[in-house]
């Protein structure tokens, strides 16, 4: 049974298996994607400072199916959050980045937020992110390019 749940980063388990989700939720058809990594990741949940995460995951079992952080700061600007929702493609379409958002804006509501920001990233039209934060009410304020340059393998001689 789906459940989404908190996320405790001191279960190693938990954790690497929630983490995975996150990573492939947001890598997906993406070209040099920028992810936190899980280390970063782990230690931003055990050691919160001014800045608050909530995880949470949506699980079956011991199998992740999607996950979902808010931040804030709770010295600035203490009425924004930021959320991020990730969902691995096989598991897309099934209403599981809904449940996770919805439980990202309870959290929001319960701590006094008034604000809720995010960032997605489009690739082409097929890219979900958009469309899945208009359905939920978003509009989009702000839109940046990303440019790449791949770089050629460099061997050293020595
Ligand atoms: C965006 C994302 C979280 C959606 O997760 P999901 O579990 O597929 O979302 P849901 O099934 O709850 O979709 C809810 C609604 O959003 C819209 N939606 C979601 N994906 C869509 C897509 N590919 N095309 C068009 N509409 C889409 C639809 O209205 C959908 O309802 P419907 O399936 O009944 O038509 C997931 O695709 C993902 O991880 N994308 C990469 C990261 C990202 O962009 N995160 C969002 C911003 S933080």
């Amino acid at each position: 049974m789906l459940q989404i749940v908190p996320v405790d980063a001191r279960d190693d388990g938990r954790f690497t298996v929630w983490y995975s989700a996150l990573r492939a939720g947001a890598t997906a058809g993406r070209h040099a994607p920028i992810v936190v990594s899980a280390t970063a990741m782990r230690s931003q949940l055990l050691h919160q400072t001014r800045a608050v995460r909530h995880a949470v995951g949506a699980f079956d079992g011991d199998q992740c199916l999607g996950t979902a952080v808010l931040e804030r700061d709770t010295q600035d600007n203490t009425h924004l959050g930021e959320l991020d929702v990730n969902v691995p493609p096989e598991y897309r379409r099934q209403g599981i980045g809904t449940l996770l958002l919805q439980q990202l804006l309870g959290i929001a509501a319960g701590v006094g937020l008034t604000t809720l920001l995010g960032e997605v990233n489009v690739v082409d039209e097929t890219s979900p992110g958009l469309a899945f934060t208009v359905r939920h009410g978003f509009h989009s304020v702000h839109t940046e390019n990303r440019l790449v340059l791949d770089l050629p393998a460099v061997t050293r001689a020595d």
